[in-house]
Protein backbone atom coordinates (compact mmCIF):
# COMPACT_ATOMS: atom_id res chain seq x y z
CA UNK A 1 0.00 0.00 0.00
CA UNK A 2 1.66 3.49 -0.92
CA UNK A 3 0.04 6.30 1.56
CA UNK A 4 -0.02 9.82 1.86
CA UNK A 5 0.35 11.09 5.20
CA UNK A 6 -0.13 14.60 6.22
CA UNK A 7 1.41 16.51 9.10
CA UNK A 8 3.94 13.54 9.57
CA UNK A 9 6.96 15.68 11.10
CA UNK A 10 4.66 16.08 14.46
CA UNK A 11 4.21 14.31 16.94
CA UNK A 12 2.09 11.31 16.58
CA UNK A 13 2.53 11.43 12.45
CA UNK A 14 6.54 11.12 13.03
CA UNK A 15 5.10 8.20 15.29
CA UNK A 16 2.73 6.72 13.30
CA UNK A 17 4.91 6.79 9.79
CA UNK A 18 8.03 5.10 11.77
CA UNK A 19 5.43 2.44 13.35
CA UNK A 20 3.86 1.80 9.86
CA UNK A 21 6.95 1.23 8.36
CA UNK A 22 8.42 -1.33 10.64
CA UNK A 23 5.33 -3.20 10.92
CA UNK A 24 4.23 -3.31 7.41
CA UNK A 25 7.25 -4.33 4.91
CA UNK A 26 4.87 -3.62 1.69
CA UNK A 27 3.80 -0.41 2.85
CA UNK A 28 5.25 2.89 1.42
CA UNK A 29 4.47 6.49 2.80
CA UNK A 30 4.96 9.70 1.47
CA UNK A 31 5.45 12.28 4.03
CA UNK A 32 3.58 16.08 3.23
CA UNK A 33 4.65 18.59 6.28
CA UNK A 34 4.41 22.68 6.05
CA UNK A 35 7.29 22.58 8.80
CA UNK A 36 5.63 24.63 11.28
CA UNK A 37 7.13 25.39 14.41
CA UNK A 38 5.84 22.19 15.42
CA UNK A 39 7.17 20.19 12.79
CA UNK A 40 10.72 18.97 12.88
CA UNK A 41 12.26 17.10 9.72
CA UNK A 42 14.78 15.67 12.74
CA UNK A 43 11.97 13.52 14.16
CA UNK A 44 12.31 10.96 10.75
CA UNK A 45 16.00 11.94 9.61
CA UNK A 46 17.23 8.32 10.13
CA UNK A 47 13.98 7.08 7.90
CA UNK A 48 15.12 9.91 5.02
CA UNK A 49 18.24 8.57 5.10
CA UNK A 50 17.97 4.79 4.99
CA UNK A 51 14.44 4.09 4.14
CA UNK A 52 13.70 4.01 0.40
CA UNK A 53 10.25 3.43 1.35
CA UNK A 54 10.35 6.69 2.87
CA UNK A 55 9.98 10.05 0.74
CA UNK A 56 9.68 14.21 2.48
CA UNK A 57 7.58 17.09 0.92
CA UNK A 58 8.01 20.08 2.78
CA UNK A 59 4.55 21.72 1.52
CA UNK A 60 1.20 22.80 2.94
CA UNK A 61 -2.04 20.68 2.48
CA UNK A 62 -3.69 24.34 1.73
CA UNK A 63 -1.85 24.14 -1.92
CA UNK A 64 -4.43 23.05 -4.34
CA UNK A 65 -1.34 21.90 -7.13
CA UNK A 66 1.05 20.29 -5.17
CA UNK A 67 -1.63 18.03 -3.60
CA UNK A 68 -3.32 16.86 -6.92
CA UNK A 69 0.79 16.47 -8.03
CA UNK A 70 1.43 14.24 -5.05
CA UNK A 71 -2.26 12.07 -5.16
CA UNK A 72 -1.15 9.94 -8.49
CA UNK A 73 -2.23 6.93 -9.18
CA UNK A 74 0.04 4.78 -7.19
CA UNK A 75 -1.47 6.23 -3.56
CA UNK A 76 -4.15 4.08 -2.82
CA UNK A 77 -5.20 6.25 0.63
CA UNK A 78 -4.34 9.41 2.23
CA UNK A 79 -4.06 10.07 6.29
CA UNK A 80 -4.35 13.34 7.53
CA UNK A 81 -2.90 14.95 10.72
CA UNK A 82 -1.53 17.56 9.70
CA UNK A 83 -3.67 20.62 11.77
CA UNK A 84 -2.67 23.20 14.28
CA UNK A 85 -2.81 21.45 17.19
CA UNK A 86 -2.51 23.75 20.48
CA UNK A 87 -5.43 24.84 22.47
CA UNK A 88 -3.96 27.82 24.14
CA UNK A 89 -2.25 28.96 20.29
CA UNK A 90 -6.00 28.89 19.16
CA UNK A 91 -6.86 31.29 21.60
CA UNK A 92 -4.04 33.70 21.31
CA UNK A 93 -4.71 33.40 17.16
CA UNK A 94 -7.82 30.97 15.71
CA UNK A 95 -7.27 32.32 12.21
CA UNK A 96 -4.23 29.70 11.29
CA UNK A 97 -6.52 27.02 13.14
CA UNK A 98 -9.73 27.80 10.57
CA UNK A 99 -7.34 28.03 7.79
CA UNK A 100 -5.64 24.61 8.39
CA UNK A 101 -7.71 22.86 10.50
CA UNK A 102 -10.96 23.29 8.24
CA UNK A 103 -9.57 25.09 4.63
CA UNK A 104 -6.43 22.15 4.68
CA UNK A 105 -9.19 18.95 5.37
CA UNK A 106 -10.95 20.04 3.33
CA UNK A 107 -8.86 20.85 0.08
CA UNK A 108 -7.20 17.74 1.00
CA UNK A 109 -11.10 15.86 0.78
CA UNK A 110 -10.95 17.29 -2.59
CA UNK A 111 -7.86 16.66 -3.76
CA UNK A 112 -8.68 12.87 -2.53
CA UNK A 113 -12.05 12.98 -4.38
CA UNK A 114 -10.94 14.23 -7.81
CA UNK A 115 -8.39 11.45 -8.30
CA UNK A 116 -10.42 8.87 -7.03
CA UNK A 117 -8.23 7.60 -3.94
CA UNK A 118 -10.22 4.98 -2.29
CA UNK A 119 -9.71 5.70 1.55
CA UNK A 120 -9.35 8.94 3.44
CA UNK A 121 -8.41 8.72 6.88
CA UNK A 122 -9.57 12.23 9.25
CA UNK A 123 -7.54 12.17 12.24
CA UNK A 124 -10.11 14.34 14.95
CA UNK A 125 -10.09 14.54 18.69
CA UNK A 126 -12.43 14.15 21.84
CA UNK A 127 -12.39 18.13 22.33
CA UNK A 128 -15.01 18.24 19.75
CA UNK A 129 -17.35 17.03 22.17
CA UNK A 130 -16.97 19.85 24.69
CA UNK A 131 -16.57 18.79 28.04
CA UNK A 132 -17.99 16.37 30.33
CA UNK A 133 -19.29 16.58 34.12
CA UNK A 134 -18.23 14.48 36.64
CA UNK A 135 -19.70 11.64 35.39
CA UNK A 136 -20.21 9.84 32.12
CA UNK A 137 -18.35 9.15 28.84
CA UNK A 138 -18.16 11.00 25.07
CA UNK A 139 -19.53 7.98 22.61
CA UNK A 140 -19.58 8.91 18.53
CA UNK A 141 -23.15 9.73 19.22
CA UNK A 142 -22.64 12.55 21.66
CA UNK A 143 -23.17 16.23 19.51
CA UNK A 144 -20.26 18.65 18.74
CA UNK A 145 -20.17 20.99 21.09
CA UNK A 146 -16.75 22.51 21.21
CA UNK A 147 -15.29 25.03 23.53
CA UNK A 148 -11.68 26.40 22.32
CA UNK A 149 -11.25 27.75 18.74
CA UNK A 150 -8.62 24.94 18.26
CA UNK A 151 -11.61 22.18 18.98
CA UNK A 152 -14.03 24.13 16.67
CA UNK A 153 -11.81 23.86 14.04
CA UNK A 154 -11.61 20.23 14.42
CA UNK A 155 -15.29 19.97 14.38
CA UNK A 156 -15.51 22.16 11.22
CA UNK A 157 -13.35 19.78 9.32
CA UNK A 158 -15.33 16.27 11.02
CA UNK A 159 -18.60 18.13 9.55
CA UNK A 160 -17.09 18.49 6.08
CA UNK A 161 -15.91 14.52 6.18
CA UNK A 162 -19.59 14.01 7.26
CA UNK A 163 -20.81 16.11 3.99
CA UNK A 164 -18.34 14.34 2.04
CA UNK A 165 -19.52 11.31 2.14
CA UNK A 166 -22.94 11.87 2.19
CA UNK A 167 -22.64 14.04 -1.04
CA UNK A 168 -20.19 12.65 -2.74
CA UNK A 169 -19.77 9.20 -1.09
CA UNK A 170 -16.17 10.16 -0.31
CA UNK A 171 -14.46 7.00 1.36
CA UNK A 172 -13.81 9.00 4.52
CA UNK A 173 -13.38 7.73 8.06
CA UNK A 174 -12.89 9.82 11.03
CA UNK A 175 -11.28 9.12 14.38
CA UNK A 176 -11.37 10.83 17.50
CA UNK A 177 -8.69 10.19 19.96
CA UNK A 178 -8.06 11.70 23.36
CA UNK A 179 -4.93 13.01 24.45
CA UNK A 180 -2.01 11.16 23.55
CA UNK A 181 1.60 11.39 25.20
CA UNK A 182 5.25 9.35 24.45
CA UNK A 183 8.59 10.29 22.24
CA UNK A 184 8.51 13.77 19.91
CA UNK A 185 5.68 15.50 21.48
CA UNK A 186 6.47 18.97 21.54
CA UNK A 187 7.46 21.14 25.00
CA UNK A 188 4.49 23.44 24.80
CA UNK A 189 1.87 20.38 25.87
CA UNK A 190 1.38 19.39 29.35
CA UNK A 191 3.72 16.74 30.27
CA UNK A 192 6.99 17.71 28.10
CA UNK A 193 6.49 21.40 29.40
CA UNK A 194 6.22 19.81 33.01
CA UNK A 195 9.43 17.49 32.38
CA UNK A 196 11.43 20.46 31.26
CA UNK A 197 10.61 23.34 33.88
CA UNK A 198 11.33 20.12 36.79
CA UNK A 199 14.76 19.28 34.97
CA UNK A 200 15.63 23.34 35.37
CA UNK A 201 13.74 23.20 38.90
CA UNK A 202 11.36 25.86 37.71
CA UNK A 203 7.31 26.46 38.52
CA UNK A 204 5.31 24.00 37.07
CA UNK A 205 2.34 26.05 35.96
CA UNK A 206 -1.08 24.39 36.89
CA UNK A 207 -4.14 26.28 34.99
CA UNK A 208 -7.14 26.37 37.63
CA UNK A 209 -7.14 24.27 40.66
CA UNK A 210 -5.63 21.40 38.80
CA UNK A 211 -8.26 18.95 38.75
CA UNK A 212 -9.47 19.27 35.16
CA UNK A 213 -9.26 15.48 33.64
CA UNK A 214 -8.02 14.07 30.87
CA UNK A 215 -8.04 10.16 29.49
CA UNK A 216 -4.27 9.50 28.62
CA UNK A 217 -3.33 7.14 25.88
CA UNK A 218 0.25 6.07 24.82
CA UNK A 219 1.01 7.57 21.26
CA UNK A 220 1.47 3.98 19.46
CA UNK A 221 -1.82 2.72 20.97
CA UNK A 222 -3.58 6.08 19.02
CA UNK A 223 -1.65 5.37 16.16
CA UNK A 224 -2.14 0.97 16.46
CA UNK A 225 -6.20 2.67 16.08
CA UNK A 226 -5.64 5.12 13.03
CA UNK A 227 -4.03 1.50 11.30
CA UNK A 228 -7.47 -0.25 11.96
CA UNK A 229 -9.59 2.45 11.02
CA UNK A 230 -7.07 2.70 7.96
CA UNK A 231 -7.80 -1.07 6.72
CA UNK A 232 -10.69 -2.09 8.30
CA UNK A 233 -12.98 1.33 8.81
CA UNK A 234 -16.09 1.34 7.55
CA UNK A 235 -16.86 4.64 4.92
CA UNK A 236 -18.63 7.23 6.57
CA UNK A 237 -17.85 5.88 9.91
CA UNK A 238 -16.30 7.98 12.97
CA UNK A 239 -14.07 5.73 15.66
CA UNK A 240 -13.81 7.20 19.30
CA UNK A 241 -10.04 6.22 20.75
CA UNK A 242 -9.04 6.49 24.08
CA UNK A 243 -6.27 4.99 27.11
CA UNK A 244 -8.88 4.27 29.73
CA UNK A 245 -6.52 6.13 31.83
CA UNK A 246 -8.79 9.11 33.58
CA UNK A 247 -6.20 11.56 35.52
CA UNK A 248 -6.53 15.41 36.92
CA UNK A 249 -4.26 17.62 35.60
CA UNK A 250 -2.51 17.58 39.15
CA UNK A 251 -1.98 13.83 39.23
CA UNK A 252 -0.15 13.65 35.79
CA UNK A 253 1.83 16.72 37.01
CA UNK A 254 3.04 14.59 40.30
CA UNK A 255 3.89 11.68 38.05
CA UNK A 256 6.36 13.76 36.25
CA UNK A 257 7.98 14.80 39.00
CA UNK A 258 7.96 11.70 41.20
CA UNK A 259 10.05 10.34 38.35
CA UNK A 260 12.41 12.73 38.19
CA UNK A 261 12.29 12.76 42.32
CA UNK A 262 11.97 16.48 42.12
CA UNK A 263 9.66 18.29 44.99
CA UNK A 264 5.68 18.46 44.70
CA UNK A 265 6.40 22.70 46.10
CA UNK A 266 7.01 23.50 42.39
CA UNK A 267 3.48 23.09 41.12
CA UNK A 268 2.31 26.46 40.95
CA UNK A 269 -1.38 27.30 40.16
CA UNK A 270 -1.80 30.02 37.62
CA UNK A 271 -4.73 31.86 36.07
CA UNK A 272 -6.60 29.36 34.01
CA UNK A 273 -7.07 28.73 30.61
CA UNK A 274 -10.09 30.39 29.22
CA UNK A 275 -13.08 28.17 28.25
CA UNK A 276 -11.38 25.12 30.00
CA UNK A 277 -12.89 21.74 29.41
CA UNK A 278 -13.45 20.08 32.73
CA UNK A 279 -13.19 16.36 31.82
CA UNK A 280 -12.83 14.02 28.38
CA UNK A 281 -13.69 10.20 28.62
CA UNK A 282 -13.96 8.21 25.97
CA UNK A 283 -15.90 5.18 25.56
CA UNK A 284 -14.28 3.73 22.74
CA UNK A 285 -16.44 -0.05 22.64
CA UNK A 286 -17.46 0.93 19.12
CA UNK A 287 -14.14 0.61 17.78
CA UNK A 288 -13.25 -2.16 20.60
CA UNK A 289 -16.11 -4.40 18.66
CA UNK A 290 -15.47 -3.35 15.01
CA UNK A 291 -12.12 -3.04 14.76
CA UNK A 292 -10.76 -4.83 17.85
CA UNK A 293 -9.17 -1.67 19.00
CA UNK A 294 -7.66 -1.28 22.74
CA UNK A 295 -4.85 0.34 24.12
CA UNK A 296 -1.43 -1.63 25.31
CA UNK A 297 -0.08 0.07 27.43
CA UNK A 298 -0.69 1.33 30.81
CA UNK A 299 -0.64 4.90 32.16
CA UNK A 300 2.42 4.07 34.94
CA UNK A 301 4.83 2.37 32.11
CA UNK A 302 3.78 5.13 29.37
CA UNK A 303 4.70 7.38 31.13
CA UNK A 304 7.87 5.65 32.28
CA UNK A 305 8.82 5.15 29.09
CA UNK A 306 8.30 8.78 27.94
CA UNK A 307 9.85 10.29 30.47
CA UNK A 308 12.98 8.06 29.76
CA UNK A 309 12.61 8.91 26.58
CA UNK A 310 12.63 12.65 27.20
CA UNK A 311 16.14 11.87 29.36
CA UNK A 312 17.57 10.06 26.54
CA UNK A 313 17.09 12.75 24.22
CA UNK A 314 18.43 16.13 25.64
CA UNK A 315 19.18 16.93 21.93
CA UNK A 316 16.36 17.07 20.43
CA UNK A 317 14.42 19.06 22.97
CA UNK A 318 17.09 21.75 22.86
CA UNK A 319 16.74 21.87 19.27
CA UNK A 320 13.37 22.22 19.14
CA UNK A 321 13.03 25.11 21.55
CA UNK A 322 13.31 27.90 18.66
CA UNK A 323 13.37 31.72 19.16
CA UNK A 324 9.50 31.28 18.23
CA UNK A 325 8.74 28.86 20.60
CA UNK A 326 10.65 30.79 23.42
CA UNK A 327 8.59 33.95 22.34
CA UNK A 328 4.83 32.59 22.90
CA UNK A 329 6.18 30.74 26.09
CA UNK A 330 7.14 33.76 27.68
CA UNK A 331 3.99 36.41 26.76
CA UNK A 332 1.64 33.35 27.34
CA UNK A 333 2.96 32.08 30.48
CA UNK A 334 3.57 36.16 31.77
CA UNK A 335 0.14 36.79 31.95
CA UNK A 336 -0.79 33.99 33.87
P1 LIG B 1 1.63 18.50 16.11
O1 LIG B 1 1.32 19.94 16.33
O2 LIG B 1 2.71 17.86 16.90
O3 LIG B 1 1.95 18.25 14.56
C1 LIG B 1 1.24 18.87 13.53
C2 LIG B 1 2.05 18.72 12.26
O4 LIG B 1 1.28 19.28 11.17
C3 LIG B 1 3.38 19.48 12.28
O5 LIG B 1 4.42 18.65 11.78
C4 LIG B 1 3.14 20.67 11.35
O6 LIG B 1 4.32 21.10 10.69
C5 LIG B 1 2.13 20.09 10.37
N1 LIG B 1 1.30 21.13 9.73
C6 LIG B 1 0.65 22.15 10.34
N2 LIG B 1 0.01 22.90 9.41
C7 LIG B 1 0.26 22.33 8.20
C8 LIG B 1 -0.14 22.62 6.87
N3 LIG B 1 -0.93 23.68 6.59
N4 LIG B 1 0.28 21.81 5.86
C9 LIG B 1 1.08 20.74 6.12
N5 LIG B 1 1.50 20.43 7.37
C10 LIG B 1 1.08 21.20 8.40
O7 LIG B 1 0.23 17.74 16.32
P2 LIG B 1 -0.05 16.30 16.92
O8 LIG B 1 -0.20 16.40 18.38
O9 LIG B 1 0.89 15.34 16.33
O10 LIG B 1 -1.53 16.04 16.33
C11 LIG B 1 -1.70 15.45 15.04
C12 LIG B 1 -3.17 15.35 14.73
O11 LIG B 1 -3.81 14.55 15.71
C13 LIG B 1 -3.91 16.68 14.74
O12 LIG B 1 -4.85 16.65 13.69
C14 LIG B 1 -4.60 16.73 16.09
O13 LIG B 1 -5.76 17.50 16.03
C15 LIG B 1 -4.91 15.26 16.30
N6 LIG B 1 -4.98 14.81 17.70
C16 LIG B 1 -3.99 15.11 18.58
C17 LIG B 1 -4.05 14.61 19.88
C18 LIG B 1 -2.97 14.88 20.90
O14 LIG B 1 -3.13 14.55 22.07
N7 LIG B 1 -1.84 15.45 20.52
C19 LIG B 1 -5.16 13.84 20.28
C20 LIG B 1 -6.17 13.57 19.35
C21 LIG B 1 -6.06 14.05 18.06
O1 LIG C 1 -7.81 15.69 23.93
C1 LIG C 1 -7.05 15.66 22.76
C2 LIG C 1 -6.30 16.95 22.63
O2 LIG C 1 -5.27 16.91 23.60
C3 LIG C 1 -5.73 17.19 21.24
O3 LIG C 1 -6.78 17.31 20.32
C4 LIG C 1 -4.86 18.45 21.22
O4 LIG C 1 -4.24 18.61 19.97
C5 LIG C 1 -3.79 18.31 22.30
O5 LIG C 1 -3.05 19.50 22.36
C6 LIG C 1 -4.43 18.04 23.65
O6 LIG C 1 -5.18 19.18 24.11
P1 LIG C 1 -5.17 19.63 25.65
O7 LIG C 1 -5.57 21.04 25.74
O8 LIG C 1 -5.93 18.66 26.48
O9 LIG C 1 -3.59 19.42 25.94
P2 LIG C 1 -2.53 20.29 26.76
O10 LIG C 1 -1.31 19.44 26.87
O11 LIG C 1 -2.39 21.66 26.20
O12 LIG C 1 -3.22 20.38 28.18
C7 LIG C 1 -3.57 19.22 28.93
C8 LIG C 1 -4.23 19.69 30.21
O13 LIG C 1 -3.22 20.33 31.02
C9 LIG C 1 -5.32 20.72 30.00
O14 LIG C 1 -6.35 20.51 30.96
C10 LIG C 1 -4.65 22.05 30.28
C11 LIG C 1 -3.59 21.69 31.31
N1 LIG C 1 -2.35 22.51 31.26
C12 LIG C 1 -1.70 22.61 30.08
C13 LIG C 1 -0.54 23.36 29.99
C14 LIG C 1 0.20 23.49 28.67
C15 LIG C 1 -1.87 23.11 32.42
O15 LIG C 1 -2.46 22.98 33.50
N2 LIG C 1 -0.72 23.86 32.33
C16 LIG C 1 -0.05 24.01 31.17
O16 LIG C 1 0.99 24.73 31.16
Amino acid sequence: MKLLVTGGCGFIGSNFIRLMLAKHPDWSIVNLDLLTYAGNRLNLADLEENESRYTFVQGDIRDRELVLDLLDSSVDAVVNFAAESHVDRSINDPSPFVDTNVGGAQNMMECARQRRIGRFVHVSTDEVYGTLGRDGKFTERTPLAPNSPYSASKAGADLMARAYFETYGFPVVVTRCSNNYGPYQFPEKLIPLMFLNACADKPLPVYGNGMNVRDWIYVDDHCTGVELALTKGLEGDVYNFGGDAEKTNLEVVKTVLAQLGKPESLISFVKDRPGHDLRYAMDFSHARRELGFAPSLDFTHGMQRTIQWYQDNPEWLKKVQSGEYRTFMTSWYEER
